[in-house]
């Protein structure tokens, strides 16, 4: 199975980005964490980050054919982008939303999630760990 991982802006600054809610591991560690993980369900993986909607857009659109399964945190784009919406429901590659903060927590403005409706799954407030929950759901590991 492949699994892509994509995140959205500001998430290459995590460790520096507000650590109090996103936790001091940055983003290359992460892309470590998810790496190993990987291989230990046996999945391939790739990882995309862009702080560009449009960016996010054309990754979604080439896994088509190429993955069999997205993690996406879009970040700031969950609650504004339809397009990134309508090219997770146009590839039809299953997908699982992830939050590293419990965004059912925060602000109003982040309690509407535009890309939720095109996912199988929606896992916040677990941290980093949460791709790798999401990755589980993907390759049916998911316990
Ligand atoms: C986030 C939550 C979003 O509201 C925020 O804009 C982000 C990160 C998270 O992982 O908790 O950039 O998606």
């Amino acid at each position: 199975m492949k699994i892509l991982v994509i995140n959205g802006p500001n998430l290459n600054l995590l460790g520096l980005r507000e650590p109090d809610i996103y936790g001091k591991e940055d983003y290359a560690s992460l892309c470590e964490k998810i790496k190993k993980h990987a291989d230990k369900i046996d999945c391939e993986v790739e990882l995309f980050q862009s702080n560009h909607e449009g960016d996010l857009v054309d990754v979604i659109q080439e896994a088509y054919g190429v993955f069999d399964g997205i993690v996406i945190n879009p970040a700031a784009y969950t609650h504004t982008s339809v397009a990134i919406l309508d090219a997770i429901k146009a590839v039809g590659i299953p997908a699982v939303e992830v939050h590293i903060s419990d965004v059912s927590k925060r602000e109003d403005f982040r309690q509407i999630s535009f890309v939720r409706a095109a996912c199988v799954a929606t896992i916040a407030g677990h941290g980093t760990d949460g791709y790798l929950e999401a990755m589980d759901i993907l390759s049916g590991d998911a316990k």
